[in-house]
């Protein structure tokens, strides 16, 4: 166990503690910063996410409302509730919670939500933005949260290698963008199911960010001695001994420890950071409605 533990529980709450000041400054001028979720249908994990967050709304003064729908809903309904939470002025951040049922597009209803209330950084204006190198839009809030976990640990990112596990919309593909632009500074190459010899490339990595979500996919011999790894993985692994009968497992395995210089837990490294930044966000965006 020689790899330090980068806590993502404490960065976040050096987020939130930040945060604080500037909802109650809101709050004085008569703006209370609300937060919508919608949840479509009963994924038992997406529930516990979505209090998770309700609960980092409640810690910081955010007022929050969860907008339920039963998964056998509509899409049409999806849409219209999405266009009622734009038009409201009360409202200052819309989050639909992923996934939804199956065959609901997902990137159409992101795409309906008000750029300004994006919070979760997925619509395409705010992901455009990203590419252009244009500081005005909205993060997305994992690959964010890995970008505040680095510097929060010291990790310098100029000229360094940096490999990405993943290349998903939600996460995989911004933070390569966000690792790859100015100021950052790092040489970014993406792994992905057509990758040939992942494991090759993953070694070579100053930074190795995993995003693939596959339990314990990555071992000690992808790891160049010395690398810091970010474990973006929640995965549930079943497991009898435990009450609720499943373990949470990261993307990379524990041995890992032993050879990287740093590494992120799970649970406890960037699923706090994900909240946090979602606070971030949603407090920035009622600063820009104000
Ligand atoms: N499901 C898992 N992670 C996320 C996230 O960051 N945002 C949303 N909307 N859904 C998710």
């Amino acid at each position: 166990m020689g790899a330090h533990i980068i806590d993502g529980k404490a960065c976040a709450a050096s987020i939130e503690a930040s945060l604080k000041p500037r909802v109650n400054q809101l709050i004085t001028k008569g703006l209370n910063p609300h937060l919508a979720v919608i949840i479509v249908g009963d994924d038992p994990a997406s529930h516990v996410y979505v209090r998770a967050k309700e609960r980092a709304c409640e810690r910081l003064g955010i007022k929050s409302t969860k907008v339920l729908l039963p998964g056998d809903i509509d899409f049409q309904q999806v849409i219209d509730q999405v266009i009622q939470l734009n038009n409201d002025p009360t409202i200052h951040g819309i989050l639909v919670q992923s996934p939804l049922p199956k065959g609901m597009d997902e990137v159409a209803i992101t795409d309906l939500i008000s750029p300004v209330k994006d919070v979760d950084g997925f619509h395409a204006s705010n992901l455009g933005k990203l590419v252009q190198g244009d500081s005005s839009g909205l993060l997305p809030c994992t690959p964010s949260g890995v970008m505040e976990m680095l510097e929060w640990a010291s990790v310098s990112l100029s000229g360094k290698r940096a490999v990405v596990i993943g290349r998903s919309r939600i996460v995989g593909m911004p933070q390569a963008l966000l690792l790859s632009q100015k100021g950052a500074d790092a040489t970014v190459t993406i792994v992905h199911s057509r990758t040939q010899n992942p494991e090759e490339i993953c070694r070579e990595a100053d930074i190795l960010i995993a995003a693939v979500g596959v339990p314990e996919m990555v071992t000690s011999s992808w790891i160049k001695p010395g690398a810091v790894v970010i474990d973006v993985g929640v995965n549930r692994v079943e497991d009898n001994s435990k009450e609720k009968g499943y373990r949470l497992a990261g993307d990379v395995h524990h041995d890992v420890c032993e050879v990287a210089s740093a590494i992120s837990p799970v649970p406890g490294g960037v699923g706090p950071m994900t909240i946090a930044m979602l606070m971030s966000n949603t407090v920035r965006s009622a600063e820009l409605q104000n």
